[in-house]
């Protein structure tokens, strides 16, 4: 699959950097503002990551030289499927991806919705696959995948900070803080995704009667965790 990235931010260069790393020899285009678009002829996928300000200028830049059969995915929030196919000719297919960050670590969560040719959301699973798990969702969806999976990361790495304090308060260092948290929360993140138990059931498991681990869950609940997480969600997706 020949892929060319318009847009050499964040995402764009996560992106690229995933796909180097699943194979050292790909070579994959990425495109700044003002180079020369001549790639985007031979492309399969033309993965657009440019913020959804910025989309109606690069569609009219790039729709000329894109080939029919090609696939358009856009990573922008907020940005609908139909807004970016009034654009483009019909024979471009259209995809709307919301990946986070962590593809950069080949662990990245999409989520993709599309209401063109098949083909366009395989090629997507197959781009997106090599750099974490996708889900595919009706499109109605994709502003809640932002909150849940886009943001996600931020989320995660608020309470790492706090949990290191912890650790840090405990009397480790920051390096041996910060390694115990975060494998801990591979760990867990793991065993959710390789069990079919519910998550109350496996906190039952590793919750010991009279123990310490339900001295701290007692904490967090008296700190209402899981309405503030929720709340926190929603306000992400109605922003
Ligand atoms: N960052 C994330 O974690 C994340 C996760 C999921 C989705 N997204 C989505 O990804 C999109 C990009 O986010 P980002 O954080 O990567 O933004 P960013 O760092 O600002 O990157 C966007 C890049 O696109 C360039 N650009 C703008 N118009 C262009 C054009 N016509 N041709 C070529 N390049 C162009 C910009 O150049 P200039 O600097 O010159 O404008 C900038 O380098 C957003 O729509 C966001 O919603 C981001």
């Amino acid at each position: 699959m020949h892929l060319v990235i318009i847009g050499n931010g964040t995402i764009g260069r996560a992106i690229r950097e995933a796909l180097h790393r699943v194979d050292p020899l790909r070579e994959v285009a990425m495109l700044g503002r003002g180079e020369s678009i001549a790639a985007v002829a031979d492309a399969d996928v033309v993965l657009l990551c440019v913020k959804p300000h910025q989309i109606q200028d690069a569609l009219e830049t790039l729709a000329p030289t894109m080939r029919p059969g090609t696939t358009l995915v856009s990573v922008a929030a907020k940005t609908t499927l139909a807004s970016l196919r009034a654009s483009l000719p019909t024979a471009i297919g259209v995809v709307r991806a919301m990946p986070n960050l962590p593809v950069g670590e080949l662990a990245g969560m999409t989520a993709l919705a599309c209401e063109s040719e098949p083909k366009d959301l395989e090629r997507c699973e197959e781009l997106f696959g090599t750099m974490g798990r996708t889900v595919r969702i009706e499109e109605r969806l994709m502003d809640a995948a932002t909150a849940m999976n886009g943001c996600g990361p931020a989320y995660v790495y608020l309470i790492v900070e706090a949990w290191i304090d912890a650790g840090i308060k405990l009397g480790f260092s920051y390096e041996t803080a910060r390694t115990l948290v975060a494998q801990t929360l591979l760990g867990a993140a793991a065993s959710v995704l390789a069990s079919d138990e519910h998550p109350a059931a496996l906190k039952t498991a590793v919750t010991t009667p009279a123990g310490c681990t339900i001295a701290g869950l007692m904490q967090l609940e008296d700190g209402r965790i899981r309405s503030t997480i929720v709340r926190a969600v929603l306000a992400a997706a109605e922003a």
